[in-house]
């Protein structure tokens, strides 16, 4: 395991899992029973910005750095970066870039639950440490696709799973469609949100041609592309794919994309959607 995400903390991708994790959480926590929230990828929920890895990839530059000052962001963008800036912005500067953890802990309400696993030891104790003060979070140090099966379903019956690996073998992807597959089969009415990655030349297509195949209903993808790095595997964009979002997540990340995609990959660059893989 040698993925670190200190070295891409805040950038495009972040953004877009960020902006869609805080939404979905939003429209979920306004039923008034309780929600697990489910990490299976979690990282560390601080990434300061000074930390020589994010400095020398510098790839939040080309993401939050972009946006964190906007004023006319559209509601769920403005949302998500009202979050970052209370939990990250200090004298009026990025000090610190939100994870997931984070982010999703201060979206859920009091009664809500977050199951975080994280099977890199540093990284889990890192996460440990920075939530030790947070009764409503546990951190797993396991496999998080091992976890989609022993924590699920839960005992609210209501949960958002984040998935969100790193990619690091070639495999991943379709053990990836399969877990989404069987854990839907016991737990049919979760939400989860699937992150991928768009690679120079175009994404793994297979990945979704699998899961349309799958007769798994309501699956929604959401895509955005900047194509900055041509390199063999370079990042150009990155997708969520989304089974069961809340009600009307659809059409609120529609109105938000091309705003996202003009600060991220430049006016008149770049691509987005939030279309349906798999209708009602
Ligand atoms: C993309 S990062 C997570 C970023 C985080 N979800 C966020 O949005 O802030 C992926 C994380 O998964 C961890 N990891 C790798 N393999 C894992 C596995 N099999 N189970 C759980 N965590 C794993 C890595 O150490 C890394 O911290």
């Amino acid at each position: 395991m040698n993925y670190r995400h200190a070295y891409h903390a805040g950038n495009f991708a972040d953004v877009l899992k960020h902006v869609v994790l805080v939404a979905a959480l939003d429209r979920l926590t306004q039923k008034p029973a309780p929600l697990l929230y489910l990490d299976t990828h979690a990282g560390r929920a601080r990434y300061p910005i000074a930390a020589i890895e994010t400095q020398r990839a510098g790839e939040y530059r080309h993401g939050i750095a972009r946006l964190l000052e906007a004023a006319d962001a559209p509601p769920p963008v403005a949302r998500y970066l009202a979050l970052v800036r209370a939990l990250g912005v200090e004298d009026g500067k990025l000090k610190a870039y939100p994870g997931s953890p984070a982010l999703a802990l201060a979206a859920l309400r009091a009664g809500d639950r977050a199951a975080l696993c994280e099977l890199e030891p540093g990284e889990a104790a890192a996460l440990r440490s920075e939530l030790k003060r947070e009764p409503r979070a546990q951190v797993h140090e396991r496999d998080g696709f091992e976890a989609l099966g022993a924590l699920l379903p839960p005992p609210e019956r209501r949960a958002l799973v984040l998935i969100d690996p790193p990619y690091e073998s070639p495999q991943e992807f379709e053990r990836l469609a399969d877990a989404v597959v069987e854990v839907h089969r016991r737990f049919a009415t979760g939400s989860y949100a699937v992150w991928y990655p768009i690679k120079a030349g175009g994404g793994d297509t297979r990945f979704l041609q699998r899961l349309a195949a799958s007769g798994v209903r309501r699956q929604l993808v959401v895509e955005l592309t900047v194509e900055r790095d041509d390199s063999p595997g370079g990042l150009n964009g990155a997708g969520l794919l989304l089974v069961n979002p809340p009600w009307q997540l659809d059409a609120e990340l529609g109105a938000a994309l091309p705003w996202l995609q003009a600060r991220l990959a430049g006016p008149g660059r770049g691509r987005s959607r939030a279309s349906w893989l798999v209708p009602e």
